[in-house]
């Protein structure tokens, strides 16, 4: 079991543009030939199969809401942080908290089992599970795109330890993907 960042940005290392959009994401189209690399079909729905709990805080989970194509994390139970009250989707298994992360963690690791936990984002939550020593995993999914401004992958700065890279996979489309152990 390990508890793992998720999550894809910018070259320039922005998760969302500053309005909080993520159009440069969710309509990339690039394409880096076939020699550089392997497809992305299917790369998702791998790692989500590990999965057996989610964290989010409550920017992240607005916008997820706002899109309205539905709940994506369906069967899987889902911690939102928030200090305010929050509509929830038809179906959804979604916990609310309010409050520091570690004693939430607990539950959700008790939780997962087996599977992993995941911190969707953004870079406010995971700074927060990243500062109490929780993160195990960061996996960055790098995007060719150069924003200029935006919110960034973490919020704060890390500690000074450097991360371990543990793994590189450049995609078809020209994204890579970056693993990295968080050496405690
Ligand atoms: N590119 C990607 O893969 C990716 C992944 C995830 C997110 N995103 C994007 O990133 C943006 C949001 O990132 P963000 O860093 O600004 O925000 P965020 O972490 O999603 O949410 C921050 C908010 O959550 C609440 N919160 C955080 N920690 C809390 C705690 N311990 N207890 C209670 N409430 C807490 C606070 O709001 P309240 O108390 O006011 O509710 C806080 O302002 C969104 O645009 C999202 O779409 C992108």
């Amino acid at each position: 079991m390990s508890t793992q960042y998720y999550v894809a940005q910018s070259l320039d290392g922005y998760i969302a543009e500053a309005d909080g959009t993520l159009d440069w994401l969710l309509s990339y189209d690039g394409d880096a030939g076939d020699d550089v690399s392997q497809a992305t079909e299917g790369e998702y729905g791998r790692f989500f199969a590990q999965v057996g709990a989610v964290a989010m805080g409550s920017a992240t989970y607005e916008f997820i809401l706002a899109e309205g194509g539905g709940w994506p994390y369906q069967g899987i139970p889902s911690w939102v942080f928030s200090s305010r009250e929050l509509a929830v989707p038809e179906g959804a298994d979604v916990r609310f908290a309010d409050g520091p992360v570690a004693p939430v963690h607990e539950e959700m690791s008790a939780e997962a089992g087996e599977r992993n936990v995941w911190v969707v984002g953004g870079g406010n939550l995971a700074s927060q599970f990243a500062t109490e020593g929780l993160l195990d995993e960061l996996i960055v999914t790098v995007v060719p795109v150069w924003l200029g401004d935006g919110m960034p992958t973490f919020a704060k700065r890390l500690q000074d330890k450097p991360l371990r890279l543990t793994g590189t996979r450049p995609f078809k489309n020209g994204m890579t993907e970056l693993r990295y152990e968080v050496v405690r």
